[in-house]
């Protein structure tokens, strides 16, 4: 029996990070209810995340294909705006990191990973595609250009990407955490590709990043009693259950000083809509 507080590794808003393994049913319920409040260390990232995504949605049309996918936790958010919605995971990292037990749920697969490929080379014709989605993925890839240049060329001219980025945020998915990306390297990157960005948001500002950051504090020194090979930690059962108050207390602080806040040179990650020009990058 697992007598730990698990908290995980990727703040995905609808997997977020465990603060409680759940066996029974009334715990399992317990269990996501608490994952949606101010107790889960990942909340503050986990909302404006959310939020980012839900934005982006307005910008997908077409063939849609979400490179790193993941658990797909976007997929009905995004289907209702597209054609068709094409899921790409990448094996080496969803079956090695990313959840090392998802050889044991391999029948769920089907619905989530249409596609398995690699980002650097996409298994997919030029000009297909008329919106690509890669949500908290660049940073975890060796050669974010060559991967950019492969969405470029997936994309139809006129085609939009649309990614997030982290940026204050702990290391995950160790070791395929390769970097932390500023606004003008974002464009910097994307325009080399002829891709123009139409809009590049902040998630959050100065007070969302310290909350977050005080939370991963709290976490990380106080509750924890081991970190895993993947960055995530262990967290002690009793440590873990006085420390929860104190992140919610945190948490809930800095989301109202957040309304407060008007600086964003610190926050916890960009989202970025993306238009390839019509005509051929030289
Ligand atoms: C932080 S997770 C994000 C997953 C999903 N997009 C989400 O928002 O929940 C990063 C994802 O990128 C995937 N990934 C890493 N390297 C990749 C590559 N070379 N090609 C495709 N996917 C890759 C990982 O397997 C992982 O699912």
């Amino acid at each position: 029996m697992t007598s730990e507080l698990d908290a995980g590794t990727t703040p995905t808003a609808r997997s977020p990070q465990s603060v409680l393994s759940a066996r029974s049913p009334w715990m399992r319920r317990l269990h996501s209810w608490l994952k949606k409040t101010p107790v889960n260390p990942y909340w503050l990232e986990m909302r404006h995340l959310d939020s980012a995504v839900r934005h982006l949605t307005g910008h997908a049309s077409g063939v849609m294909l979400d490179v790193g996918v993941g658990e797909r936790p976007y997929g009905s958010l995004f289907s209702p705006h597209v054609k068709r919605y094409f899921g790409l995971e990448y094996p080496p990292v969803v079956f090695g990191n990313l959840n090392p037990d998802l050889w044991d749920y391999i029948h769920v697969v089907h619905g989530i990973i249409d596609i398995f490929g690699d980002a650097h080379v996409l298994p997919v014709a030029d000009a297909s595609v008329d919106t690509i989605l890669s949500l908290e993925v660049l940073e975890h890839v060796p050669d974010p250009d060559r991967c950019v240049a492969e969405m470029a060329r997936a994309l139809r001219p006129g085609g939009k990407l649309l990614i997030t980025v982290p940026f204050v945020s702990p290391l995950h998915q160790l070791p395929y955490d390769f970097r932390r990306f500023t606004p003008a390297g974002l464009e910097e990157l994307l325009s080399r590709y002829g891709l123009e960005i139409e809009e590049l948001r902040s998630r959050g500002n100065v007070a969302s990043a310290a909350g977050s950051m005080l939370a991963h504090y709290l976490l990380r020194h106080w509750a924890a009693k081991a970190r895993k090979h993947d960055g995530s930690v262990i967290m002690s059962r009793w440590r873990g259950l006085l420390t929860m108050p104190f992140i919610a207390i945190t948490q809930a602080f800095f989301f109202l000083a957040e309304k407060f806040a008007r600086d964003d040179a610190l926050c916890l990650g960009y989202s970025v809509v993306a238009r390839k020009s019509a005509e051929p990058s030289s």
